[in-house]
């Protein structure tokens, strides 16, 4: 891969939420697949993992600002399951990002898993963003596709636009929301105001950094009673939203630019290996694959491995490192790219001959967690 200037590994993002907010759906829009249609019962049951190049982000984006500097790679987004039965997976897709969407239905507002997911990026000082979706469930909604959101809140009606409002500023969510502002790392929610009505939060693409500062005095303002969180120089282009696309460019390109000003340090390549498995599986050929998750560092083909298992650490090298296509889910069976290095981040399939240890018979997988250590054969193995 081509280095960029700055030496920067691709952001980390984790798509969180109540389930069938759209968590599947809206990755499937930017994909341009149909992953979610093929999941059982249209519910998302593991982690995945999708990378998207810095060229696609720039063409769908480019609607919105044709000029926006990209200075990494691309981003590498971690789909979440959002059943409740699942908070072992919300945790450890969490635990892993850099920053993280979190999707609310706009019609359902606060749900339980959605306050879990809120605890979550409190507990890790995640910076996220609050992406309210299927606003086209709004009644006669005018749909534009792949629109930034500006233009698509411009096409809409007035009804349109005061339910719109009305959804937003009478909803106890954005109060909910507002009131964990001091304690987490909010960086905007996305999605909003027709401009007619009561304004209401929003997000400024070009001044990200900032942003934080402007949150901050809208929270003085509702301290002190104010019910407006008014701000005159909003611009339409500032409203976000997703669905149908919608919004999409908008979510994007603040989630590279947000990163991009305020992670520098943090996305500086480093030489040491963290990863992170996603889960283990077993194939027709008794193969054993490794799902992982490499946040740093660089794997290559015949490195030595450790990782944990069921009986303790498993000593094992790597045969094939894979990946999917570029915009392709990890964990969807497909057609996989074969490498003799990969640079982080990326999700990775490993084929190893791990053995009896952490296959467990009738079990078609065994999720086995954070890796205990994954280390290149020039270092030393440390699994303590
Ligand atoms: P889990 O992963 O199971 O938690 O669900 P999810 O959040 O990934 O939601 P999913 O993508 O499975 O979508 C749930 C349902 O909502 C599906 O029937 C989708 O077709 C539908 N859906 C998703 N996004 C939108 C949207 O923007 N508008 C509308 N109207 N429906 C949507
Ligand atoms: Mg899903
Ligand atoms: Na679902």
């Amino acid at each position: 891969p081509v280095q960029n200037e700055q030496n920067l590994r691709s952001p980390i993002c984790c798509i969180m939420g109540h389930v069938d907010t759209g968590k599947t759906k809206l990755l499937d829009c930017i994909r341009g697949t149909n992953v979610q249609e093929g999941e059982a019962g249209g519910i998302t049951q593991q982690i995945g993992a999708t990378y998207f190049p810095a060229e696609n982000i720039r063409e769908r984006t480019k609607e919105l600002k044709a000029d926006a500097k990209l200075n990494v790679p691309g981003l590498l987004v971690i789909d979440t399951p959002g059943h409740e039965s699942f908070t072992n997976l919300r945790s450890r897709g969490s635990g892993l990002c850099d920053l993280a969407i979190l999707v609310v239905d706009i019609m359902h507002g606060l749900e339980p898993q959605t306050i879990e997911s809120l605890n979550l990026l409190k507990m890790r000082n995640t910076d996220f963003l609050i992406a309210l979706n299927k606003v086209e469930r709004l009644y006669g909604w005018k749909s534009c596709r792949n629109a930034p959101i500006g233009k698509a809140i411009r096409q809409q009606s007035k009804d349109v636009m005061i339910e719109f409002n009305m959804r937003l500023t009478q909803s106890w969510m954005v109060k909910a929301v507002i009131e964990f502002l001091m304690e987490i790392h909010l960086i905007g929610i996305l999605s909003t105001s027709s401009g007619i009505g009561e304004p209401i939060t929003y997000t400024r693409l070009a001044t990200v950094v900032e942003e934080r500062e402007l949150v901050d005095e809208e929270l003085e303002d509702e301290e002190e009673g104010s019910t407006s969180l008014e701000d005159d120089d909003i611009d339409e282009d500032d409203y976000v939203d997703l669905l149908c696309g919608e919004g999409v460019p908008d979510l994007l390109l603040l989630l590279v630019q947000w990163a991009q000003k305020t992670m520098i340090k943090r996305l500086t390549y480093s030489e040491e290996v963290q990863c992170t498995v996603l889960e283990v599986k077993v194939d027709e050929g008794h193969e054993t694959t490794i799902d992982i998750v490499l946040v740093n560092g660089v794997l290559r083909e015949g490195d030595q491995i450790v990782v944990g298992g069921m009986q303790g650490p498993v000593v094992t090298s790597i045969r094939a490192l894979l990946t999917p296509h570029p915009m392709r889910e990890l964990r969807v069976k497909g057609t996989y790219l074969h490498h003799k290095e990969i640079k982080a981040a990326q999700g990775i399939k490993i084929a190893a001959q791990i053995g009896t240890p952490i296959c467990v018979p009738g079990r078609e997988f065994v999720e086995i967690g954070r890796i205990a250590s994954i280390e290149n054969n020039h270092r030393p193995v440390d699994y303590a």
